[in-house]
């Protein structure tokens, strides 16, 4: 791979994933788009940059076809919680963009396209605890039906085209560089920022919401090395689970607690509620751990310390 094409490099997660993959590739291999005209300078200073909207398909093949792409990362989407305040524009950028890069790439030759898939594919019904990556999947939020939607069209263009999608189900992403975009499991960023200004968090999750979460350097990392895995070794593409630690919004305060011991914090439920009671408490990733090596690196205390030193300094 020498060009890729990076969509909704704006986000919580593409402004940080872009850099590791610019570090890699060189500034000028990496072309970072996003439909939103809010980029951070260091995106727009550090190489390439367009303006582009995933759900039109011409405008992809112009930018595949001008930048000489032959990979993907496709990052654009609209997330849990805003999907459901307007679902029609989660069905159109979540499943009408990603069929179109599918397409497009498909059209043009290109074979490897990295699409992250969530925990919202899972439902009420899948088991909640140590969910295996196989199971029932019958989400009841328009993000998770996106979700499972692109899991199994990206297993179908790799059978029926020879594609190489893959994907790997995210767990709640915390991070501290760019503020996360609407999702359910926000509160455990927004916890951080408001220990650090106010002392104290009102939280829209009740205090015993158990729910798998992540750190953003292992993020970065496991997207990184999925994307780089020999195609050989993986035998499921498109929906690896990968987990860091399962946390309810009370071992959170109890992890600030420790740095901050005047920190309280408040619970006031909200619609979000309802989503993530439908989602997974802890999931089983020995799939990812077996073939590519997944290994996260941070838990809860460990990125409590973290997150706490790196937003002080702000
Ligand atoms: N952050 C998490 O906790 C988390 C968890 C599970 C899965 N994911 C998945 O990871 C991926 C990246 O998520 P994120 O957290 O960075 O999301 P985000 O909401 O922070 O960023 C998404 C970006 O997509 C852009 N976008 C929206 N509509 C677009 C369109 N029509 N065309 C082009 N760009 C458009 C937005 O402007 C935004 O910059 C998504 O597929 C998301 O579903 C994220």
């Amino acid at each position: 791979m020498k060009k890729i094409l990076f969509t909704g490099c704006g986000g919580q997660i593409g402004s940080e994933l872009l850099f590791a993959f610019r570090k890699e590739y060189g500034n000028d291999n990496i072309i970072a788009s996003d439909v939103s005209p809010k980029i951070k300078q260091e995106i727009l200073e550090s190489g390439p940059f367009i303006s582009l909207d995933v759900t039109d398909r011409q405008a992809i093949a112009n930018a595949i076809d001008e930048y000489k792409v032959d990979a993907i990362v496709h990052l654009a989407g609209i997330l849990s919680a805003v999907g459901e305040k307007n679902p029609q524009l989660a069905w159109n950028v979540n499943m009408n963009g990603t069929v179109n890069m599918f397409e497009v790439a498909r059209e043009k030759g290109i074979k490897r396209i990295l699409v992250p898939s969530s925990i919202a594919a899972f439902g009420p019904d899948t088991p909640h605890e140590m969910t295996p990556q196989r199971t029932l999947l019958y989400p009841t939020t328009m993000y998770g039906i996106n979700k499972v939607a692109n899991e199994l069209l990206g297993s179908y263009y790799n059978a029926k085209y020879d594609m190489d999608i893959r994907g790997l189900r995210y767990p709640g992403i915390i991070s501290h560089k760019t503020a996360p975009g609407g999702g359910t499991t926000d509160y455990a960023v927004a916890i951080y920022f408001d220990a650090i200004a106010k002392g104290s968090y009102e939280c829209f999750l009740s205090e015993n919401t158990m729910l798998p979460m992540m750190y953003m350097p292992d993020c970065i990392k496991g997207t990184f090395d999925l994307f780089h895995a020999d195609k050989s070794q993986l035998t499921d593409a498109t929906r690896y689970n990968v987990t860091a630690f399962s946390v309810t919004p009370k071992m959170v305060a109890d992890s600030i607690k420790k740095h901050i011991p005047n920190f309280e914090i408040t619970y006031k439920p909200d619609f979000r509620q309802a989503i993530a009671d439908s989602w997974t408490d802890s999931m089983d990733d020995h799939l990812a751990r077996q073939e590519w090596g997944w290994n996260p690196e941070y838990d809860l205390d460990k990125m409590t310390e973290e997150m706490l030193r790196e937003i002080s300094l702000k």
